[in-house]
């Protein structure tokens, strides 16, 4: 698919087809999000695949349980049903104190990357800005060492679901030129 084209279509996709994605296919996603820019070249990624559904629940179930009030609405359910799970990681130590932008250009190139070929993810973020919680307990069902902290959940499959069509704010109305 070409780029702008990736670009335009990438919805988040929360229902997904039965049929997984093979192995293969999401191996040749993480290969293309190791390319990512990262602080210094640190290149402090790491990727946890989940597949089990016990731990899928059990992702779920903390996602929900560490919702903001304000966001109750769009509960992680979904995240059961998803054929793959990766949660992105970030070594603190490999990280030179960019931990959260590290991890989340990983996640944008995983998104574009799984649209580029056919699949369906969404973003869900592994921490809470003001409750270590989350990641505290991501970190101990995942095994995670200590220096591994996790920053995005990101569900994948094929789609079986078509958004609505997205509008995006006209660019006339957030560009400026010099100053603000
Ligand atoms: C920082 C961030 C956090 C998000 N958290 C969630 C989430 O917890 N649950 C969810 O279903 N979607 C989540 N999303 C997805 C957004 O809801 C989605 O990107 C937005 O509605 C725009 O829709 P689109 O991705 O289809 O363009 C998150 C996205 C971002 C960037």
């Amino acid at each position: 698919m070409e780029f702008d084209q990736v670009v335009r279509t990438r919805r988040s996709i929360r229902r997904y087809s039965v049929q997984p994605p093979a192995e293969s296919v999401i191996a040749e996603l993480l290969e293309l999000v190791r390319w990512a820019p990262s602080s210094m070249n640190g290149q402090p990624w790491h990727f946890v695949l989940v597949r089990e559904p016990a731990t899928k629940h059990k992702l779920a179930a903390l996602k929900n349980r560490f919702v903001p009030a304000d966001k109750r609405a769009f509960p992680a359910d979904f995240l059961v049903a998803a054929p793959w799970i990766i949660v992105i990681c970030v070594d603190r130590e490999l990280a030179h104190d960019r931990e959260l932008e590290n991890g989340l250009l990983a996640a944008g190139w995983l998104l574009l990357a799984a649209t580029s070929r056919g699949l369906g993810s969404v973003y869900l973020s592994a921490y809470q800005p003001r409750d270590p919680g989350l990641e505290r307990e991501l970190a101990a069902l995942l095994s995670l060492p200590p220096q591994i902290r996790p920053i995005s959940i990101v569900p994948l499959g094929y789609p079986a679901e078509t958004p609505a069509a997205k509008t995006v704010r006209p660019l006339a109305s957030i560009l400026h030129h010099e100053r603000y």
